[in-house]
């Protein structure tokens, strides 16, 4: 009897330790949410961070990746993670005003940045760095900026003049800063989760929208577009973001590999962000379904008349520090 009761206790021990050291084996789950395209910039660089964060852990962790908002859409995908439901995102740096830090939305001031070198110095820079750092009492870690491009101006009729923006109801992500660009235009501005742009461009719930030509091309924006003007009158990036939680809670050589796959991905989205965008305009002009169209440089003086008020009216919200800042290492 007494024998009975030892090999039963030893059986449950084993049991006990098989399962512990399955738990122990089992891989740390990055579940990385995002709402484009997988054959964009942001959406080939996740896949190039899974592929580098899987090697160089060896396979202790797994990078489970969701794209085009299969899992969540723009607002809800912030929530998701601040409640660590996904451990990691890359929002455009439009849509972090909602999360109560206005000051990412500098970033969409018309014309604020005159080049992509401009904008590097500011991401690869101190003032990027100190920006990030604003995330972290809502408990996120920003780990890098991701590049998209400059944005172009999308609508049913042409887009010459700010004129021609009288009334067009145009889509935009929820930055305040995008709300007074449209309204400088004389548009309305609606927000829309990006995941809705195609269908409300289709049956007219907005007329029209902006974006990089990548962004345009996968979402097939340009099949019920049928003018897009080559505006460049502002940029959207991204920041790649975790939660300060799960991220803090990591084995440190785990913390270590990933955040070193990551200045790779990094790399990598950058050196692809111009092609994929020089590729989408050209397959957009390809297709034949919009008129594409290059302002010429008294349209092009017209449109910065309109849109540089904009950087002064949003001084109280976004700071007048963080945008000067901003402006100073943009133009270095
Ligand atoms: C948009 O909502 O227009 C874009 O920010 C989507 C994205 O993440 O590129």
């Amino acid at each position: 009897m007494a024998i009975k009761s030892h090999i039963k206790a030893l059986v449950v021990a084993l049991a006990a330790a098989a399962s512990m050291s399955a738990w122990a084996d089992a891989p740390i789950v990055i579940k990385f949410s995002h709402v484009v395209a997988t054959d964009t910039p942001k959406g080939q660089a996740a896949e190039r961070f899974k592929q580098l964060a899987e090697k160089a852990t060896n396979g202790r962790v797994k990078v489970e990746i969701y794209p085009n908002s299969q899992l969540y859409k723009d607002k809800e995908e912030l929530e998701a993670l601040q409640l660590g439901a996904v451990q990691m995102l890359a929002p455009s740096l439009a849509k972090f005003g909602p999360l109560g830090v206005k000051e990412f939305e500098a970033f969409d001031v018309p014309y604020i940045f005159p080049s992509k070198q401009g904008l590097y110095n500011v991401t690869e820079g101190p003032v990027g760095k100190s920006l990030l750092q604003k995330l972290e009492p809502k408990g996120i870690t920003g780990l890098a900026y991701w590049d998209n491009g400059f944005k172009e101006m999308s609508a049913n009729r042409p887009l010459h003049m700010p004129a021609d923006f009288k009334g067009l109801k145009m889509r935009i992500q929820a930055s305040k800063v995008l709300d007074a660009q449209m309204r400088a235009l004389g548009a309305n501005p609606q927000v829309l989760a990006f995941s809705e742009v195609y269908q409300a461009l289709q049956t007219g719930v907005v007329d029209g929208t902006e974006n990089p030509p990548s962004n345009m091309y996968t979402q097939k924006m340009h099949e019920v577009q049928k003018h897009l003007t080559l505006s460049n009158h502002g940029y959207l990036g991204y920041a790649v973001i975790v939660n300060k939680k799960f991220w803090d809670g990591l084995p440190a050589d785990i913390r270590a590999s990933l955040e070193k796959a990551m200045r790779e991905a990094t790399t990598f989205e950058k050196a692809i962000a111009q092609r994929d965008n020089d590729m989408a305009l050209e397959a957009i002009k390809k297709s034949g379904k919009t008129t594409i169209y290059t302002l010429n440089p008294a349209e092009q003086a017209a449109w910065r008349k309109a849109l540089l008020p904009v950087q002064k009216d949003m001084e109280g919200r976004i700071g007048k520090d963080v945008l000067g800042a901003i402006s100073k290492a943009a133009n270095q």
